[in-house]
């Protein structure tokens, strides 16, 4: 499994602790940085992890935030992209088995590095459900078809 990875100064906190849990799930992380607690621009890191994601050269992104809001708006701009915002559990598991969420985003002034690590366990660990959520996974493609350019 290759996931991309992004982050900005607020999100950096996080960093160190996702970088263990995907290489503990034997991933290949695409790093796309940032690298210091510098003040940066989240929606750049934001759209090249997208990008990786939705051209198919990563299966799944996670991206770090301040709040996780932010880089999942921008990720979300970005044709192809189902990018949720988790800070519980229950979200992490949900988001991937009815949304079939292809980025997750997390913020390091909302949760701990450790808490970050359930977090992506559970998102990991969950299967899409696929029927009536692939349904309405195919309704979100046809907005995407209608409004994106
Ligand atoms: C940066 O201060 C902060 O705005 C950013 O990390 C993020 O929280 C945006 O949603």
């Amino acid at each position: 499994m290759k996931v991309a990875l992004g982050c900005d100064h607020g999100g950096i906190v996080l960093k160190e602790s996702v970088v263990n849990t995907l290489k503990s799930f034997g991933a290949e992380i695409v790093d796309f940085g940032t690298v210091s607690t510098e003040s940066v621009n989240y929606p750049v890191f934001a759209l090249n992890v997208a990008k990786a994601v939705a051209s198919g050269d990563c299966e799944y992104g996670v991206l770090l935030c301040g709040t996780g809001i932010g880089m999942s708006i921008a990720a979300n701009k970005v044709k192809g992209i189902r990018a949720a915002v988790v800070s519980d559990l229950f979200s992490a598991k949900a988001t991937k088995e009815h949304n079939n969420a292809n980025i997750i985003t997390m913020g390091g002034r909302i949760i701990s590095p450790e808490y970050a690590k359930l977090i992506l366990t559970e998102f990991f660990e969950a299967k899409f459900q696929g029927g009536r959520h692939q349904n309405r996974i195919n309704l979100i493609s046809e907005i995407e078809d209608e409004y994106f350019k």
